[in-house]
Protein backbone atom coordinates (compact mmCIF):
# COMPACT_ATOMS: atom_id res chain seq x y z
CA UNK A 1 0.00 0.00 0.00
CA UNK A 2 2.63 2.00 0.01
CA UNK A 3 4.69 3.37 -3.11
CA UNK A 4 7.80 5.87 -4.18
CA UNK A 5 8.04 7.57 -7.55
CA UNK A 6 10.77 10.17 -8.81
CA UNK A 7 9.62 12.21 -12.28
CA UNK A 8 11.55 14.76 -13.93
CA UNK A 9 9.90 18.28 -14.79
CA UNK A 10 8.94 18.74 -18.55
CA UNK A 11 9.75 22.63 -20.85
CA UNK A 12 7.46 22.85 -23.62
CA UNK A 13 8.62 23.55 -26.97
CA UNK A 14 4.73 23.87 -28.53
CA UNK A 15 3.14 25.39 -25.31
CA UNK A 16 -0.07 23.97 -23.67
CA UNK A 17 -2.25 27.40 -23.38
CA UNK A 18 -5.87 27.03 -22.60
CA UNK A 19 -8.35 25.02 -20.98
CA UNK A 20 -11.34 23.54 -23.14
CA UNK A 21 -12.86 21.95 -19.94
CA UNK A 22 -11.40 23.40 -16.66
CA UNK A 23 -12.70 20.74 -14.31
CA UNK A 24 -11.23 17.48 -16.63
CA UNK A 25 -8.45 19.93 -17.67
CA UNK A 26 -8.55 18.89 -21.29
CA UNK A 27 -6.56 21.70 -23.79
CA UNK A 28 -7.83 23.56 -26.94
CA UNK A 29 -4.52 22.55 -28.48
CA UNK A 30 -1.67 19.42 -28.74
CA UNK A 31 1.53 20.54 -26.97
CA UNK A 32 5.04 18.58 -27.12
CA UNK A 33 7.81 18.75 -24.33
CA UNK A 34 10.98 18.11 -23.85
CA UNK A 35 11.63 16.00 -19.86
CA UNK A 36 14.53 17.65 -17.68
CA UNK A 37 17.14 15.95 -15.76
CA UNK A 38 18.54 15.84 -13.32
CA UNK A 39 15.62 17.98 -11.22
CA UNK A 40 13.12 15.91 -10.41
CA UNK A 41 10.55 15.45 -7.53
CA UNK A 42 10.31 12.36 -5.51
CA UNK A 43 6.82 11.26 -3.99
CA UNK A 44 5.61 8.58 -1.37
CA UNK A 45 1.98 7.64 -1.40
CA UNK A 46 0.34 5.68 1.18
CA UNK A 47 -3.15 4.52 1.42
CA UNK A 48 -4.61 3.29 4.80
CA UNK A 49 -3.01 5.94 6.81
CA UNK A 50 -4.79 7.12 10.23
CA UNK A 51 -5.77 9.88 8.44
CA UNK A 52 -5.31 11.89 5.35
CA UNK A 53 -2.13 13.63 5.73
CA UNK A 54 -0.27 15.68 2.42
CA UNK A 55 3.28 17.30 2.94
CA UNK A 56 4.82 19.32 -0.08
CA UNK A 57 8.42 20.56 0.29
CA UNK A 58 8.80 20.34 3.60
CA UNK A 59 5.49 21.86 4.70
CA UNK A 60 1.69 20.63 5.69
CA UNK A 61 -0.38 21.24 2.59
CA UNK A 62 -3.36 23.22 2.96
CA UNK A 63 -6.67 24.35 1.11
CA UNK A 64 -6.35 24.02 -2.69
CA UNK A 65 -3.03 22.80 -2.58
CA UNK A 66 -4.25 19.80 -0.37
CA UNK A 67 -7.34 19.66 -2.39
CA UNK A 68 -5.88 19.21 -5.74
CA UNK A 69 -3.63 16.49 -4.40
CA UNK A 70 -6.37 14.24 -2.25
CA UNK A 71 -8.79 14.87 -5.89
CA UNK A 72 -6.18 13.22 -8.18
CA UNK A 73 -6.02 10.58 -5.16
CA UNK A 74 -10.35 9.87 -5.51
CA UNK A 75 -9.67 9.31 -8.86
CA UNK A 76 -6.78 6.57 -7.95
CA UNK A 77 -9.96 5.60 -5.83
CA UNK A 78 -12.43 5.10 -8.43
CA UNK A 79 -9.97 3.00 -10.48
CA UNK A 80 -9.38 0.64 -7.83
CA UNK A 81 -13.02 0.33 -7.65
CA UNK A 82 -12.45 -0.45 -3.36
CA UNK A 83 -12.09 1.84 -0.13
CA UNK A 84 -8.51 2.28 0.35
CA UNK A 85 -8.83 4.49 3.45
CA UNK A 86 -7.14 7.50 4.21
CA UNK A 87 -3.99 8.63 2.40
CA UNK A 88 -0.65 10.01 3.46
CA UNK A 89 1.78 11.79 0.76
CA UNK A 90 5.26 13.22 1.64
CA UNK A 91 6.92 15.10 -1.90
CA UNK A 92 10.47 16.73 -2.55
CA UNK A 93 11.76 18.44 -5.05
CA UNK A 94 15.12 18.91 -5.79
CA UNK A 95 14.66 21.71 -7.37
CA UNK A 96 17.35 24.64 -6.69
CA UNK A 97 16.10 27.98 -5.38
CA UNK A 98 13.08 29.12 -7.40
CA UNK A 99 14.63 26.62 -10.88
CA UNK A 100 11.98 29.19 -12.59
CA UNK A 101 10.23 25.74 -13.35
CA UNK A 102 7.21 24.38 -11.48
CA UNK A 103 7.63 21.79 -9.70
CA UNK A 104 3.90 20.94 -10.12
CA UNK A 105 4.57 18.61 -13.44
CA UNK A 106 6.72 16.79 -11.97
CA UNK A 107 5.01 16.71 -8.64
CA UNK A 108 1.78 15.54 -9.93
CA UNK A 109 3.04 12.83 -12.61
CA UNK A 110 4.91 11.21 -9.61
CA UNK A 111 1.80 11.36 -7.61
CA UNK A 112 -0.28 9.71 -9.98
CA UNK A 113 2.33 6.68 -10.81
CA UNK A 114 3.02 6.56 -7.29
CA UNK A 115 -0.95 6.65 -6.28
CA UNK A 116 -1.46 3.87 -8.60
CA UNK A 117 1.36 1.61 -7.63
CA UNK A 118 0.24 1.98 -3.97
CA UNK A 119 -3.59 1.04 -4.74
CA UNK A 120 -1.91 -2.20 -6.34
CA UNK A 121 -2.80 -0.85 -9.82
CA UNK A 122 -0.95 -2.22 -13.30
CA UNK A 123 1.83 -0.23 -14.43
CA UNK A 124 0.01 1.65 -17.20
CA UNK A 125 1.58 4.68 -18.76
CA UNK A 126 -1.56 6.20 -20.42
CA UNK A 127 -3.55 5.64 -17.48
CA UNK A 128 -1.10 7.60 -15.10
CA UNK A 129 -1.04 10.06 -17.64
CA UNK A 130 -4.93 10.91 -17.55
CA UNK A 131 -4.40 11.00 -13.93
CA UNK A 132 -1.70 13.47 -13.81
CA UNK A 133 -3.13 15.37 -16.15
CA UNK A 134 -6.14 15.85 -13.94
CA UNK A 135 -3.48 17.14 -11.12
CA UNK A 136 -2.21 19.72 -14.10
CA UNK A 137 -2.23 19.61 -17.74
CA UNK A 138 1.62 19.89 -18.18
CA UNK A 139 2.27 17.05 -15.48
CA UNK A 140 0.88 14.21 -18.35
CA UNK A 141 4.03 14.97 -19.98
CA UNK A 142 6.17 14.11 -17.49
CA UNK A 143 5.03 10.59 -16.82
CA UNK A 144 7.73 9.74 -19.70
CA UNK A 145 10.86 10.86 -20.70
CA UNK A 146 12.61 12.59 -24.25
CA UNK A 147 10.10 14.23 -26.12
CA UNK A 148 6.10 13.75 -25.30
CA UNK A 149 3.18 14.70 -27.01
CA UNK A 150 0.05 16.00 -25.00
CA UNK A 151 -2.72 14.57 -27.55
CA UNK A 152 -5.74 17.10 -27.05
CA UNK A 153 -8.38 14.19 -27.82
CA UNK A 154 -12.09 15.04 -28.98
CA UNK A 155 -13.61 13.11 -25.74
CA UNK A 156 -15.93 14.83 -22.86
CA UNK A 157 -14.53 12.97 -21.04
CA UNK A 158 -10.83 13.00 -21.73
CA UNK A 159 -9.93 9.44 -21.85
CA UNK A 160 -8.30 10.45 -24.95
CA UNK A 161 -6.20 13.30 -23.75
CA UNK A 162 -3.06 12.27 -22.78
CA UNK A 163 0.77 11.76 -23.70
CA UNK A 164 2.53 9.87 -25.94
CA UNK A 165 6.63 9.73 -26.18
CA UNK A 166 7.71 10.48 -29.75
CA UNK A 167 11.55 10.02 -29.00
CA UNK A 168 13.07 8.60 -26.16
CA UNK A 169 15.94 10.92 -23.86
CA UNK A 170 18.59 8.89 -25.94
CA UNK A 171 17.36 10.15 -29.08
CA UNK A 172 19.20 13.17 -29.02
CA UNK A 173 21.33 13.06 -26.24
CA UNK A 174 23.38 16.23 -26.82
CA UNK A 175 20.13 18.70 -26.59
CA UNK A 176 20.69 21.48 -24.00
CA UNK A 177 18.22 23.03 -21.95
CA UNK A 178 19.28 26.08 -19.67
CA UNK A 179 17.35 27.54 -17.54
CA UNK A 180 18.45 31.36 -17.06
CA UNK A 181 16.93 32.81 -13.63
CA UNK A 182 16.53 36.46 -14.21
CA UNK A 183 13.95 37.31 -11.63
CA UNK A 184 13.45 35.30 -8.23
CA UNK A 185 10.30 36.86 -7.47
CA UNK A 186 7.16 35.11 -7.84
CA UNK A 187 4.70 35.43 -10.97
CA UNK A 188 2.10 37.78 -10.23
CA UNK A 189 -0.66 35.49 -12.60
CA UNK A 190 -0.88 32.17 -12.09
CA UNK A 191 -0.63 29.78 -15.41
CA UNK A 192 -3.91 28.68 -14.86
CA UNK A 193 -5.54 32.40 -14.42
CA UNK A 194 -3.36 33.30 -17.00
CA UNK A 195 -4.54 30.97 -19.52
CA UNK A 196 -8.25 31.23 -18.81
CA UNK A 197 -8.10 35.09 -19.30
CA UNK A 198 -6.65 34.31 -22.82
CA UNK A 199 -8.92 32.08 -23.91
CA UNK A 200 -11.78 34.29 -22.40
CA UNK A 201 -10.55 37.51 -23.75
CA UNK A 202 -8.37 37.12 -26.24
CA UNK A 203 -9.38 37.86 -29.78
CA UNK A 204 -6.43 36.30 -30.64
CA UNK A 205 -7.01 32.90 -28.99
CA UNK A 206 -9.10 31.39 -32.00
CA UNK A 207 -5.62 31.83 -34.14
CA UNK A 208 -3.12 30.65 -31.21
CA UNK A 209 -4.90 27.40 -31.31
CA UNK A 210 -4.83 26.66 -35.03
CA UNK A 211 -1.54 27.62 -35.11
CA UNK A 212 -0.27 25.60 -32.09
CA UNK A 213 -2.01 22.89 -33.17
CA UNK A 214 -0.01 22.94 -36.91
CA UNK A 215 3.21 23.61 -34.85
CA UNK A 216 2.94 20.31 -33.39
CA UNK A 217 3.75 18.17 -36.11
CA UNK A 218 5.96 20.51 -37.73
CA UNK A 219 8.33 20.23 -34.50
CA UNK A 220 8.31 16.72 -34.24
CA UNK A 221 9.69 16.18 -37.51
CA UNK A 222 12.50 19.18 -36.98
CA UNK A 223 13.33 16.86 -33.74
CA UNK A 224 13.64 14.01 -35.88
CA UNK A 225 16.07 15.23 -37.80
CA UNK A 226 18.02 16.72 -34.97
CA UNK A 227 17.65 20.23 -36.62
CA UNK A 228 18.65 22.54 -34.16
CA UNK A 229 18.52 25.49 -36.04
CA UNK A 230 14.83 24.86 -37.39
CA UNK A 231 13.40 23.57 -33.60
CA UNK A 232 15.10 26.79 -31.68
CA UNK A 233 13.22 29.09 -34.58
CA UNK A 234 10.38 26.94 -34.07
CA UNK A 235 10.25 27.43 -30.14
CA UNK A 236 11.08 31.19 -29.95
CA UNK A 237 8.01 31.62 -32.73
CA UNK A 238 5.60 29.53 -30.53
CA UNK A 239 6.89 31.14 -26.99
CA UNK A 240 6.32 34.85 -28.97
CA UNK A 241 2.29 33.78 -29.88
CA UNK A 242 1.68 32.66 -26.70
CA UNK A 243 2.89 35.86 -24.85
CA UNK A 244 0.68 37.94 -27.50
CA UNK A 245 -2.10 35.60 -26.81
CA UNK A 246 -2.14 37.19 -23.36
CA UNK A 247 -0.55 40.72 -24.36
CA UNK A 248 -3.99 41.04 -25.93
CA UNK A 249 -6.18 39.97 -23.37
CA UNK A 250 -8.12 42.48 -21.35
CA UNK A 251 -6.70 43.54 -19.21
CA UNK A 252 -3.41 42.96 -20.96
CA UNK A 253 -1.17 40.13 -19.30
CA UNK A 254 2.67 40.58 -19.55
CA UNK A 255 4.60 38.00 -18.06
CA UNK A 256 8.12 39.58 -19.59
CA UNK A 257 10.28 41.58 -17.50
CA UNK A 258 12.96 44.10 -18.51
CA UNK A 259 16.12 41.51 -17.71
CA UNK A 260 13.60 38.61 -19.64
CA UNK A 261 14.07 41.13 -22.71
CA UNK A 262 17.35 42.02 -22.42
CA UNK A 263 18.57 38.52 -22.22
CA UNK A 264 16.60 37.88 -25.27
CA UNK A 265 18.19 40.65 -27.17
CA UNK A 266 21.47 39.75 -26.23
CA UNK A 267 20.87 36.33 -27.38
CA UNK A 268 19.80 37.66 -31.25
CA UNK A 269 22.99 39.06 -31.29
CA UNK A 270 24.94 36.00 -30.01
CA UNK A 271 23.48 34.02 -32.73
CA UNK A 272 24.58 37.12 -35.10
CA UNK A 273 28.17 35.90 -34.21
CA UNK A 274 27.19 32.25 -34.57
CA UNK A 275 26.38 31.10 -30.82
CA UNK A 276 23.41 28.33 -31.23
CA UNK A 277 21.09 29.40 -28.79
CA UNK A 278 17.44 30.29 -29.01
CA UNK A 279 14.61 30.88 -26.03
CA UNK A 280 11.21 29.90 -25.16
CA UNK A 281 9.46 31.13 -22.07
CA UNK A 282 6.94 30.20 -19.97
CA UNK A 283 4.30 32.03 -18.10
CA UNK A 284 7.16 34.00 -15.96
CA UNK A 285 9.89 36.19 -16.71
CA UNK A 286 12.78 33.20 -16.80
CA UNK A 287 14.00 32.44 -20.85
CA UNK A 288 14.87 28.51 -20.85
CA UNK A 289 17.51 28.46 -23.81
CA UNK A 290 17.84 25.45 -26.26
CA UNK A 291 21.36 24.74 -27.67
CA UNK A 292 23.70 21.82 -27.52
CA UNK A 293 26.50 20.14 -25.51
CA UNK A 294 29.55 22.14 -27.07
CA UNK A 295 27.63 25.97 -26.70
CA UNK A 296 26.14 24.81 -22.88
CA UNK A 297 28.42 26.55 -20.81
CA UNK A 298 28.49 29.58 -23.79
CA UNK A 299 24.72 29.65 -23.04
CA UNK A 300 25.30 29.83 -19.14
CA UNK A 301 27.97 32.37 -19.79
CA UNK A 302 25.69 34.64 -21.47
CA UNK A 303 22.55 33.79 -19.01
CA UNK A 304 24.91 35.55 -16.64
CA UNK A 305 25.76 38.23 -18.40
CA UNK A 306 22.36 39.64 -18.77
CA UNK A 307 22.04 39.38 -14.78
CA UNK A 308 20.99 35.82 -14.22
CA UNK A 309 21.06 35.06 -10.85
CA UNK A 310 20.83 31.58 -11.64
CA UNK A 311 21.34 29.20 -13.90
CA UNK A 312 20.42 25.26 -14.24
CA UNK A 313 21.67 23.24 -16.67
CA UNK A 314 19.48 20.37 -18.15
CA UNK A 315 19.93 17.13 -20.46
CA UNK A 316 17.01 15.26 -21.66
CA UNK A 317 15.40 13.23 -18.86
CA UNK A 318 13.91 9.92 -18.34
CA UNK A 319 10.88 8.43 -17.35
CA UNK A 320 8.90 8.87 -13.79
CA UNK A 321 10.50 5.51 -12.45
CA UNK A 322 9.26 3.34 -9.08
CA UNK A 323 12.09 3.55 -5.91
CA UNK A 324 12.25 1.46 -3.62
CA UNK A 325 13.29 3.71 -0.93
CA UNK A 326 10.64 5.86 0.64
CA UNK A 327 10.27 9.35 2.25
CA UNK A 328 8.80 7.50 5.24
C1 LIG B 1 3.04 28.00 -19.92
O1 LIG B 1 0.09 22.78 -16.56
O2 LIG B 1 0.76 24.55 -14.90
O3 LIG B 1 3.92 26.11 -18.77
O4 LIG B 1 -3.22 22.72 -16.14
O5 LIG B 1 -3.81 24.82 -14.96
O6 LIG B 1 -2.26 23.19 -13.88
P1 LIG B 1 -2.76 23.78 -15.17
O7 LIG B 1 -1.56 24.57 -15.86
P2 LIG B 1 -0.03 24.18 -16.09
O8 LIG B 1 0.30 25.19 -17.29
C2 LIG B 1 1.47 25.12 -18.03
C3 LIG B 1 1.53 26.29 -18.96
C4 LIG B 1 2.88 26.50 -19.62
C5 LIG B 1 2.97 25.79 -20.96
C6 LIG B 1 3.19 24.30 -20.93
O9 LIG B 1 3.83 23.75 -20.02
O10 LIG B 1 2.75 23.67 -21.91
Amino acid sequence: MKATVRAHPNIALVKYWGKRDDALILPHQSSLSLTLSPIHVTTTVEFGAAADHVELHGHVAKGSERDRVLRLLDAVRVQAGRDLGPAKVVSRGDFPMAAGLASSAAGFAALAVAGRQAAGLPADTRASSILARRGSGSACRSVQGGFCEWLRGEREDGEDSYAVQRFDAGHWPELRMVVAIVDRGEKEVKSRDGMKSAVETSPYYPAWVKDAEAEVPRARDLIAKKDLEGLGELCERNAWRMHSTSLAADPPLCYLSPATLGLIQHLREQRKKGVPVWFTLDAGPNPVLLTDAAHEVAAEALARACGAVDVVRCVPGGDAVLLSEHLF
